[in-house]
């Protein structure tokens, strides 16, 4: 798959999940699954755990787009150090991220953990922006 389109698709990912966790915050759904990383049920989806099932299988599906597109940005030839950087940022925040979601359920939600769980979410989300923004850069060079 074209490095574009994968970081693309991270981002358009990356903004469901973060769209999700808003309205888990509003709703006020935060501690519904009180466990880690799984819900009681295990790893399928229940009515009981929905929105929070969903949270946390989208995070991982991120998880995993974000380190695609640093593996993809490394292995293209065309790619240049600034694409790099960025999507090697990304890798780390979206690791610190998941685990410190891990941390908001442990602490029941403490606020402060809740407020760095919203800082570190818009810094991912710039990485991933500019990632896309290279990675489109790179088609403009070869064209
Ligand atoms: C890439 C990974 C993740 C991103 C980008 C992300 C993003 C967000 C965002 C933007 C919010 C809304 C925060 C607010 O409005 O104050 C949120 C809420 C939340 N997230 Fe995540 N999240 C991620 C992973 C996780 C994981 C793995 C867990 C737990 C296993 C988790 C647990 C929560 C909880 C419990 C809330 C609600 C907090 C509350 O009730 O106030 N998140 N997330």
């Amino acid at each position: 798959m074209a490095i574009q389109y994968l970081a693309l698709t991270t981002l358009i990912v990356l903004y469901s999940l973060m769209f999700i966790g808003g309205y888990i915050s509003a709703a006020g759904l935060g501690l519904t699954c009180p466990e880690w990383p799984l819900c009681p049920n295990g790893v399928f989806p229940s009515e009981e755990y929905l929105v929070e099932w969903v949270h946390r299988t989208t995070a991982a599906t991120t998880g995993v787009l974000v380190i695609a597109t640093m593996i993809a940005s490394f292995i293209n030839k065309n790619a240049d150090l600034k694409i790099k950087i960025t999507s090697s940022l990304a890798t780390v925040l979206v690791i610190t991220q998941i685990t410190l979601g891990a941390l908001v359920i442990d602490t029941k939600l403490h606020a402060v953990l809740v407020a760095i769980h919203l800082g570190i979410g818009i810094w991912l989300f710039a990485m991933v922006c500019l990632t896309v923004l290279f990675a489109f850069r790179i088609k403009d060079r070869k064209s």
